[in-house]
């Protein structure tokens, strides 16, 4: 059986992903099932991480299995060992492997050198797993991810791409406002529009007003301005950026009964002004939570070959 990898949300198809929303759904109810005993996960991490280190860690002890996590910095990888090896090496000993690393090209190098499947931790490009949660979390807000509009306010980051990979997988209506020299990869958005062509459903539009984008929707997502690698940009990603902000005023325009989604880490009074995230309408720490659910699901998923 060839492995399974998950590097981005298109390694799940449309069919397969109901079942894997089923089953995080199940794992949330019944956390402790066994189906990774006596396996062993290495996470791998390039960059920081609260989150996505401890839902995978507990995940994966919750499934009866073991996690090896492998930060850069201490191990042979920031000492300059190729992925390819350390690829190789870690599928000599642990059943699965995820990676949070920089360019999406080191996710791809690992899983092609891994005889073991790959699950995409986030990278500059890309984070499935994140995106997957949230997609959850909308699923038990609302029982359905059709008829809702979805808005993305801020940077055209590795957060937006997924979304808009999304948005062409399930036929969302999304609208992205994003500053000019901030808008999302350009060619990824062109095939979210084939995909939602093929399907027959969905929309995808790019403005540079935040009140237009989240005008009737009914989830409002955000993320921070400066993602971990851009540290040197973040002043003036500041100035770029004002106006993006998530606050009161701007989830007024959404539908009533609409939801905010942010990631986390957030910056209070930058993407997202603490009210709003601490507020009633903020499913900011459900959605945290779900990573643990969702990040089961996918580990099952990976490692059985059938989403
Ligand atoms: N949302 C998320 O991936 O958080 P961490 O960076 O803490 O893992
Ligand atoms: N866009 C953010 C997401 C953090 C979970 C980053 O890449 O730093």
């Amino acid at each position: 059986m060839k492995k399974r990898d998950f590097l981005t949300l298109g390694d799940v198809s449309t069919e397969e992903w109901p079942q894997l929303f089923a089953r995080a759904a199940e794992l949330k109810q019944h956390r402790s099932q066994k189906t990774l005993a006596g396996k062993t996960v290495a996470l791998v991490f390039e960059k920081a991480s609260t989150r996505t280190r401890v839902s995978f860690e507990v995940g994966v002890y919750e499934l009866g299995g073991h996690a090896v996590v492998l930060n850069s910095q201490g191990s042979q990888i920031a000492r300059g060992e190729p992925i390819a090896d350390t690829a190789r090496v870690l599928s000599g000993y642990c059943s699965m492997i995820a990676i949070r690393t920089f360019g999406q090209e080191r996710v791809a190098e690992l899983a092609k050198w891994a005889s073991v499947p790959v699950i995409n931790a986030l990278s500059d490009q890309h984070h499935p797993c994140q995106v997957a949660t949230d997609l959850f979390t909308v699923i038990e807000k609302f029982g359905t991810l059709d008829g809702l509009r979805y808005a993305w306010i801020g940077d055209g980051n590795n957060m937006a791409n997924s979304w808009i990979e999304a948005a062409g997988l399930f036929g969302l209506e999304l609208a992205l406002a994003c500053p000019d020299g901030f808008a999302p990869d350009p060619l990824l958005m062109s095939a979210a529009r084939e995909n939602q062509k093929r399907r027959g459903k969905g929309s995808l539009t790019l403005t540079h007003d935040p009140k237009v984008a989240a005008s009737g929707s009914h989830v409002i997502s955000t993320d921070v301005w400066a993602s971990m690698g851009q540290e040197d940009e973040a002043e003036l990603r500041k100035r770029a950026f004002a106006g993006y902000c998530v606050d009161a005023g701007l989830v007024q325009r959404a539908a009533p009964d609409a939801i905010v989604l942010h990631c986390l880490p957030a910056h209070r009074g930058e993407e997202i002004t603490g009210d709003v995230l601490d507020g009633a309408q903020s499913l900011a720490w459900v959605q945290a939570e779900n990573r643990l659910h969702i990040g089961k699901a996918i580990l099952e998923a990976v490692r059985s070959g059938a989403a």
